[in-house]
């Protein structure tokens, strides 16, 4: 186990009903002005939005409003939000929504208190993020764990390139999650958001440090909480004990607990990121491309590692002499639980060739040489991903 600092002050509120207490929980923070940030219509098409400026006015809390994310946030829209807090004076910002409306929220606290240009932080990780604007958030989707994590993924529209910044300076003063305010989602959104999570879990299992037991226990069993629960919310989406399992594990997936001593991978993500970019495809099934191609291409740095999770998330009984076929059956077997939610596992699937596989490979090692830590990537590997991926 290496050293490790874990930090991670989102004060997490969870349960039925929370929101309506959002007001009282900002007045805590003795907050002038309050940006309202939030999505495309979901929040109002099921009256959260109501429940929210009630709150906010019953605890007389000003606010002015910027709706209009769209899922893989846009800059265009950040600079907007950016303008509006310095000429507004607002001193806190209010996420409601996804994954999508809190990056966008964590990127305008960062631009609102620096006179630097915003997408240079995304662009330059050497870039240091001194003040940020506070945040609260009210999550309406399980997927990204944005509410209590150090990373914003924003897209620059001009040029298509999809990065992220992280810091612990715009973590989220409080998130509340009540499971609930999923009941809503469509089922592709559902499982879309448990691909994502379970992507989280997987980038920080396939590490190369060693002695890291109880983390990796940790992540198994977040993992079979996740395919179980999955499945389940898929058949049962107004089901409260199902949507808290997959809220509760999405946070800690990403939080900052479960890589605590270890060293992630992040490749499937640095390579779906390319794809969510240039065709604007939802993140999770992105992902659910993505991992089986990059288990196919990465397995033999450390076999026994699959064999572990094959064995003990995957349940496939192993002989030693047959390592291999254990480790396809287990992809198989994870790419029939994508197939069961309604999710992609080709790329031809989602109307995707191979006319921008080099394109995409190249913008992925921009600003980072290689991508990955469970077997560093170049730009031929990432095109053999995506090969895989067809
Ligand atoms: O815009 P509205 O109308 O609100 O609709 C949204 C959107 O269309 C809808 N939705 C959300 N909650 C709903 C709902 N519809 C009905 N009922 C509800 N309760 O769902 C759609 C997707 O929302 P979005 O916020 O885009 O989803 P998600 O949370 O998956 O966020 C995806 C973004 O986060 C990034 C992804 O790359 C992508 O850009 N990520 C952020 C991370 C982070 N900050 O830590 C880590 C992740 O790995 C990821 O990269
Ligand atoms: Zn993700």
């Amino acid at each position: 186990m290496l050293n490790f600092q874990f930090y991670n002050p989102a004060r997490i509120i969870f349960g039925r009903g929370e929101e309506e207490n959002v007001g009282k929980y900002i007045a805590d923070y003795g907050v002038k002005k309050v940006l309202l940030h939030y999505g495309k219509n979901s929040i109002k098409k099921t009256g959260l939005y109501d429940r929210i400026v009630k709150s906010l006015e019953e605890n007389n809390i000003e606010f002015i409003e910027l709706g209009g994310v769209c899922p893989n946030p846009v800059l265009s829209l950040v600079r907007k939000g950016i303008e509006i807090c310095v000429n507004e004076n607002v001193d806190f910002i209010l996420a409601v929504g996804g994954g999508s409306v809190i990056d966008s929220a964590k990127a305008i606290s960062v631009g609102a208190k620096t006179d630097e240009d915003i997408w240079e932080f995304f662009m330059d990780k050497k870039k240091v993020i001194y003040e940020t604007v506070p945040i609260g958030t009210v999550l309406t989707i399980a997927a990204t764990g944005s509410e209590s994590s150090t990373s914003t993924v924003i897209t620059n529209e001009e040029n298509l390139f999809k990065r992220s910044i992280s810091s612990s300076k715009y973590i989220p003063k409080f998130s509340i999650l009540n499971p609930e305010l999923t009941f809503t989602l469509p089922a592709y959104q559902t499982a879309c958001g448990c691909s994502d999570i379970l992507s989280h879990l997987f980038e920080r299992y396939f590490t190369q440090i060693e002695n890291v037991d109880f983390t990796d226990r940790l992540l198994e069993a977040a993992m079979k909480t996740i395919i179980i629960n999955a499945s389940a919310a898929i058949e049962k989406p107004k089901d409260y004990n199902v949507r808290a399992e997959i809220m509760w594990v999405g946070t800690l997936a990403h939080n900052g607990l479960l890589n605590t001593g270890r060293i992630g991978d992040w490749a499937s993500h640095h390579i779906e990121h390319e794809l969510s970019a240039l065709y604007n495809l939802t993140h999770g099934a992105g992902l659910s491309i993505v991992t089986p191609a990059w288990m196919k291409y990465v397995y033999k740095e450390n076999p026994d590692k699959f064999i572990q999770l094959a064995h003990r998330v995957f349940d496939i009984d192993f002989a030693y002499n047959e390592k291999e076929k254990t480790i396809v059956s287990m992809i198989e077997k994870l790419e029939s639980w994508y197939k069961s939610l309604g999710l992609p596992t080709r790329l031809c699937e989602v109307g995707i060739d191979d006319s921008r596989f080099s394109e995409m490979a190249e913008k992925c090692l921009v600003a980072r040489g290689l991508t990955g830590n469970f077997k560093k990537l170049n730009k031929d590997d990432i095109c053999n991903i995506y090969k895989l991926a067809l």
